[in-house]
């Protein structure tokens, strides 16, 4: 497994795979690799020749409040997790090289950040969509792959694609959790073991959510309601938002439909996590 830590020899090494007729599949991260983003990196191997992985903690989508410098770090295990997946190259710049002194220019998509984490985050999706768009043309990806757990980041990122004719596929893959629930999350190792009971309140608000539709809910007030009472009977645990919201637009909606997304942010403790479902009519199961 090879590891590159310039832009400029990244740029000749994608350049040189491209030139041998191979296809390169791209999968970005923060590094303190858990399973779901090694599962991330099985689906870039499926579909393409080669795999790079990037592991890069971006100083510019984390706020002056939050958790840039405790932001969990483990190189050493990060490169073996990746060789033992079979990455072919990791990619991991210094701040300093990703974000040549002076620099000035951003990526920006106007209306999806106005919304769900967007808001609370002011600026986030502006540092994700620049350090994507700078690692794409860094790596000049067939294919990159991104997690659905961070929705909106998947959305964002698909519109920063189609809008700016970047040929690129992007691959959404299902969020991977925990067997109790939780949601993977480099985050998750913040939280006490109590902390971690109420932690799985965000799933399992998730499946009430769903089952309540399936009984034939469709006002997204009274789920909203149900969903926070429940979230919150949990200690420790305090609301961001939660969003009953069109999976294309992120703007709320007032009536369930199949495939509306529920997406949430709750404050575990000093730890933000969030999590998402779409709503789904599960089948009858036919009598005996
Ligand atoms: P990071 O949080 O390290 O996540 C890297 C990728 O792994 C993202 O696409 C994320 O959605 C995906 N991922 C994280 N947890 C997952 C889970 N439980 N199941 C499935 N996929 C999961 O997201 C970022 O880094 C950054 O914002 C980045 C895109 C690298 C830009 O800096």
């Amino acid at each position: 497994m090879e590891i590159i830590k310039t832009v400029k020899q990244m740029q000749q090494a994608a350049h040189a795979i491209r030139t041998g007729g191979e296809s390169i599949a791209l999968v970005p991260t923060m590094g303190f690799l858990h399973e779901g983003h090694l599962t991330l990196m099985r689906v870039g191997k499926e579909h393409c020749d080669r795999l790079i992985v990037s592991i890069f903690v971006n100083p510019t989508q984390f706020g002056p409040n939050e958790d840039l410098e405790a932001y969990p770090r483990d190189t050493e295990g990060d490169l073996r997790k990746a060789e033992n997946v079979g990455v072919d190259l990791v990619f991991m710049p210094s701040a300093r090289e990703m974000y040549p002194q002076g620099a000035q220019t951003s990526v920006v998509v106007k209306d999806l950040p106005r919304h769900l984490c967007g808001l609370s985050r002011p600026g986030h999706f502006d540092g994700v969509t620049t350090v994507v768009a700078k690692l794409f043309h860094m790596v000049n990806p067939h294919v990159a792959v991104f997690g659905q757990k961070d929705y909106q980041q998947l959305a964002v990122i698909s519109r920063m694609v189609m809008d700016l004719d970047m040929d690129i596929q992007i691959i959404g893959v299902p969020t991977v959790r925990e067997r109790d629930g939780l949601a993977m999350s480099s985050r998750n190792s913040y939280l006490s073991a109590e902390e971690r009971q109420s932690a799985l309140s965000l799933k399992k608000s998730l499946n009430l959510a769903e089952r309540l539709f399936n009984e034939g809910e469709r006002r997204a007030q009274a789920v909203k309601d149900f969903v926070q009472s429940y979230i919150l009977e949990h200690p420790h645990t305090e609301i961001d938002y939660i969003a009953l919201c069109d999976p294309v637009t992120l703007e709320d909606v007032n009536t369930l439909t199949e495939g509306t997304l529920v997406a949430l942010a709750v404050r575990v403790g000093k730890t933000r996590l969030i999590d998402n479902a779409r709503l789904r009519k599960q089948k009858k199961s036919k009598k005996q």
